[in-house]
């Protein structure tokens, strides 16, 4: 089975899913897209020596050139982490239930438009949450509002700022996703 991740920034979770199938010869990152010339996932494939491909709006939204790519590659599924722009439906037709996202927080509460990174940290942390974690899910048409595949808990006490909850949830991420995305492809 091939899949493709989409990351914008630092791809943490690109890096942790590259490694894990790494020595599981049934699945293979055929590569990673991003939107972001400066993405530091860019350096983590260097290293890693998987293909990575840069893409603009107009290539992404106003053309095919990103659904041609996919094709080409022979994708049997398609995995964001940490990719910021909503999914144009071009996409989604040529990949249906084909495209997951992994959120850091317990949807449907905290998703959104705008909803990533710290802002949903800090959100959870001024609600005064006992608890957040990580949902993994398939993409719409929408932000964050697809079907629900997986999510994980975590506990948030007081003293828990927005990193202190980012560093927990991080942890959920790099334990379940690599073995929900082997789930999904098994
Ligand atoms: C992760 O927290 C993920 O849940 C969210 O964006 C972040 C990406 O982090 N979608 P990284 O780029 O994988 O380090």
């Amino acid at each position: 089975k091939r899949i493709v991740i989409f990351a914008s920034g630092s791809g943490s979770n690109a890096e942790n899913i590259i490694s894990f199938f790494r020595e599981k010869p049934e699945v293979a990152v055929a590569a990673v897209l991003t939107n972001k010339q400066t993405a530091t996932v860019l350096d983590r494939c260097e290293r890693l020596n998987v293909p990575a491909f840069y893409f603009n709006n107009t290539a992404f939204r106003d053309s095919d050139a990103v659904v041609h790519l996919l094709q080409g590659l022979n994708i049997d599924l398609i995995v964001l982490a940490g990719f910021l722009w909503k999914i144009p439906s071009n996409l989604i037709e040529a990949f249906p239930d084909k495209i997951i996202n992994i959120h850091p927080a317990l949807l449907p509460k905290y998703g959104g438009k705008g909803m990533y990174g710290d802002r949903v940290h800090q959100a959870v942390k001024e609600n005064k949450e006992s608890e957040t974690g990580i949902t993994i899910h398939y993409v719409n048409e929408n932000y964050d509002e697809g079907a629900i595949i997986f999510q994980a808990k975590t506990d948030v006490v007081p003293s828990d700022d927005a990193s202190s909850i980012a560093q927990k949830v991080h942890l959920l991420e790099y334990e379940h996703f690599p073995k929900v995305i082997e789930k999904l492809l098994s």
